[in-house]
C-alpha cells in the first residue's frame, strides 16, 4: 500500500468521530478547560474507585504522570503506533463542538502498523456508565479504524474479572478467541485476560453488496 505510514498520521491527527451519543476528539497537549490534562485528572479522581479495580496505573496518578501520558500518546501518533481520543456525550442529541462539554472517558488503540492491527483499552468518568457510550465509541473506532485507517483487525483485552468490559466488546461484534493466561499483573496480582478480536472481514461480509 503506496504511502500508507504518511496517510495513516495525518488521517488519525485530524480525526472527530461522532454519531447521536457521542463525539470523540483526538488528545491534545495544549487542550484547555474541559479537556485539559488538569480536567482529565479530575475526571479520573472522581472515578478512582471503579477504575483502579482494571487499570492499575490510575491509583497513583498524578499532573506530572497525567502530562507525560498525553506527550506519549501524542508521539504514538506521530510514530504510527496509535493514539488516544477523549469521549464526549453529546447534549441533547447535537453533536459536540461545546468547549464546555465534560469529559466522559477516554479510548485508547495501541497499533501495530506492520500487521494493519490494532488494540483497544478505554474508561469511563463516574456517572458516565450504564448508557452505552462505550459501546459507540467503539463502534465509531472500529468503523474508523477499518473503513479509514485500513487497519485488518483490532482486538480487545478484558480481565476475567471483567464481565462489564467483556460485554462492551461482546456488543460491538468482536469474537471471542480464547484465554491470555497471566497477561496482566494488577494490584499485585497476575491476571488472566480473554482475548477478543473483529476482523474487517467480520464487518464488511455483512454489509450488501
Ligand atoms: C468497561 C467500562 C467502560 C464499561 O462501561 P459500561 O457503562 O458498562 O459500558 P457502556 O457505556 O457500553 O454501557 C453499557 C451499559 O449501558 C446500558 N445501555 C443503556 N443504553 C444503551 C445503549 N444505547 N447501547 C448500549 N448499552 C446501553 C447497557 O444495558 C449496559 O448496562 P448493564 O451493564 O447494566 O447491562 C466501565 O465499566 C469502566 O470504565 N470500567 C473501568 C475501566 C475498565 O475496566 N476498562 C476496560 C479495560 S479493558
Amino acid at each position: 500500500m503506496e504511502n500508507f505510514d504518511d496517510f495513516f498520521t495525518e488521517t488519525f491527527e485530524t480525526a472527530t468521530l461522532a454519531n447521536n451519543l457521542v463525539t470523540l476528539r483526538g488528545l491534545r497537549e495544549t487542550a484547555t478547560g474541559p479537556s485539559s490534562p488538569e480536567s482529565i485528572l479530575q475526571a479520573i479522581e472522581e472515578s478512582r474507585e471503579h477504575l483502579t479495580e482494571h487499570l492499575p496505573w490510575i491509583r497513583d496518578t498524578d499532573i506530572f504522570d497525567i502530562k507525560k501520558r498525553i506527550r506519549s500518546w501524542i508521539l504514538n501518533e506521530k510514530f504510527r503506533q496509535g493514539g488516544c481520543w477523549l469521549i464526549y456525550k453529546n447534549p441533547d442529541g447535537e453533536i459536540s463542538t461545546d468547549s464546555t462539554t465534560p469529559v466522559a472517558g477516554a479510548i485508547m488503540m495501541d497499533v501495530n502498523i506492520r500487521n494493519h492491527s490494532a488494540t483497544l483499552s478505554y474508561w469511563l468518568r463516574k456517572g458516565y456508565t450504564g448508557q452505552g457510550i462505550m459501546t459507540e465509541a467503539v463502534k465509531l473506532i472500529s468503523a474508523f479504524s477499518f473503513a479509514t485507517l485500513k487497519l485488518n483487525r483490532l482486538e480487545i483485552l478484558v480481565s476475567v474479572d471483567n464481565p462489564k468490559s467483556a460485554a462492551v466488546a461482546k456488543r460491538c461484534g468482536f469474537t471471542e478467541e480464547g484465554i491470555n493466561r497471566d497477561f496482566e499483573l494488577i494490584n499485585g496480582k497476575f491476571v488472566d485476560h480473554r482475548r477478543f478480536s473483529l476482523l474487517a472481514r467480520d464487518v464488511y461480509s455483512c454489509l450488501p453488496e
